[in-house]
């Protein structure tokens, strides 16, 4: 289970401390799906259902994929796009065996397809369209080219048999089209929003295609959602809700995630979403931000440490890492650094952590730790269930749907009208 470390975040707390009264009336909203938005909750048991519904079909194509080529292009974007990459990007290691995943449909820039068919070269590939509403026009545009590039090089009976499709399971231009021309389906449950989806086949394809494996990955989740359905203080996911809400209330309202794991990247960006189209409404909500630790140490860290005091900090950390390896000893000494020599470099980053978190709370940031125990299939599984749980409550504790996105629609009202959309 994922664990919740509020040390650095204690001294930043108002006198009544986090509200966990107000985190279990969340909770109880949340799990008896009568709060705002409640037929969007499908996700609490997503696991379970696909482990009982599609998984096995999941598995099947991603292997059929694997056999076909050793490229996937996965076109999608927002909720139908940010999961799959975080775990592709979070798992990835060099001993995994699978396919490299191509992303398209996220921009309209005519340079990221010239460099989409460049790197694919003349390697075999398919395509996995995701879309639930099935008429994205970034994605739908981005399905037409890869549907393109697939027909000039297999012809068009060739193209069918290499066009997986994950949308809706009755409607939508996608679904119709795809149903005419026999692609092989995937479903985006009804009761299940974009960013919430990552556990159905939105994300699991894409993975098991990049080598993940996704079995291990459901039964993780279906594990994690149990242990978080716990209605006690004790629950990470309402320790980490009720401690930004609380943070909130006295002005901080910039949470910066940061992790020590370049891997990490695109979790933050998939978090980011997650938070930000839950909470972002009727003028309230934590602006998400993340950062990548080390690097960003040398660019953000002087505005975290010394900047306007309205942020607070959430670091991720997973207990042991894949790998380690000793800092060389060098004959000499020429740079200095033999102090340091046969320490292992998992044991300088841990320390280098504790001096930035310490360096930040005493510089006015409140600092939240969140860590899993391994990157692996358990520990995506488990941050990803904490942070949907946690994200589900705090919006709640808010008094705010944390379910829709009304706002999201208002460029593309702007954008279709201008480009003429008959
Ligand atoms: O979370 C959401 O609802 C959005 O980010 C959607 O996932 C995104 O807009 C893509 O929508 P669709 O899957 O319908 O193409």
């Amino acid at each position: 289970m994922v664990k919740v470390d509020l040390q650095g975040a204690q001294p930043f707390f108002d006198a009544a401390g986090p509200d966990y009264a107000a985190a279990a009336e969340a909770h109880r909203l949340l799990a008896s799906r009568a709060g705002a938005g409640g037929e969007f909750t499908g996700w609490l048991d997503l696991p379970q259902r696909v482990r009982d519904g599609e998984l096995k079909r999941i598995v099947a194509a991603a292997q059929k994929i694997r056999r076909l080529g050793d490229a996937l292009i996965v076109v999608g974007i927002g909720g139908s796009y940010l999961g799959a990459r975080a775990a592709i990007e979070l798992l990835q290691t060099p001993e995994r065996q699978g396919c490299e995943a191509l992303f398209l449909g996220t921009s309209l820039s005519p340079d990221v397809i010239a460099a989409l068919t460049a790197r694919l070269g003349d390697r075999d590939f398919c395509v996995n369209v995701i879309s639930k509403s099935g008429g994205t026009l970034e994605p739908a545009l981005g399905f037409r080219v890869a549907k393109q590039l697939l027909e000039q090089k297999y012809g068009r009976a060739g193209a069918k048999k290499r066009i997986f499709v994950t949308t809706d399971a009755n409607r939508g231009v996608l679904h119709d089209a795809s149903v005419a021309a026999g692609y092989e389906m995937f479903t985006v449950p009804d009761d299940v929003g974009g960013r919430f989806s990552v556990l159905s086949a939105v994300g699991l394809l894409p993975m098991a295609a990049a080598g993940i494996d996704v079995e291990q990955v459901v039964r993780c989740a279906i594990e994690a959602l149990r242990e978080l359905d716990l209605r006690s203080p004790e629950n990470p996911a309402w320790q980490y809700a009720a401690a930004r809400q609380n943070l909130y209330r006295q002005g901080r309202s910039i949470e910066i995630l940061a992790c020590y794991e370049p891997s990490f990247r695109f979790m933050a960006e998939w978090w980011k979403q997650l938070f930000g189209e839950s909470e972002g409404k009727n003028g309230i909500g934590i602006f998400p931000a993340s950062v990548e630790f080390n690097a960003d140490l040398h660019s953000m860290g002087q505005y975290i440490q010394d900047g306007p005091r309205t942020l607070l900090e959430t670091v991720v950390s997973f207990d042991a890492p894949l790998h380690d390896c000793a800092v060389p000893f060098e004959l000499g000494d020429p740079d200095g650094l033999n102090y340091l020599a046969g320490r292992s470099f998992a044991d300088v980053q841990r320390v280098a952590q504790r001096a930035v978190a310490a360096a930040h709370v005493a510089g006015g940031v409140p600092n939240i730790g969140v860590s899993a125990a391994r990157r692996d299939e358990a520990g995506f599984a488990q941050l990803v269930c904490f942070f949907e749980t946690a994200c589900a409550i705090s919006a709640y504790m808010s008094g705010v749907n944390p379910f829709d996105q009304p706002g999201v629609e208002a460029y593309k009202k702007n954008m279709f009208r201008m480009l003429r959309q008959p």
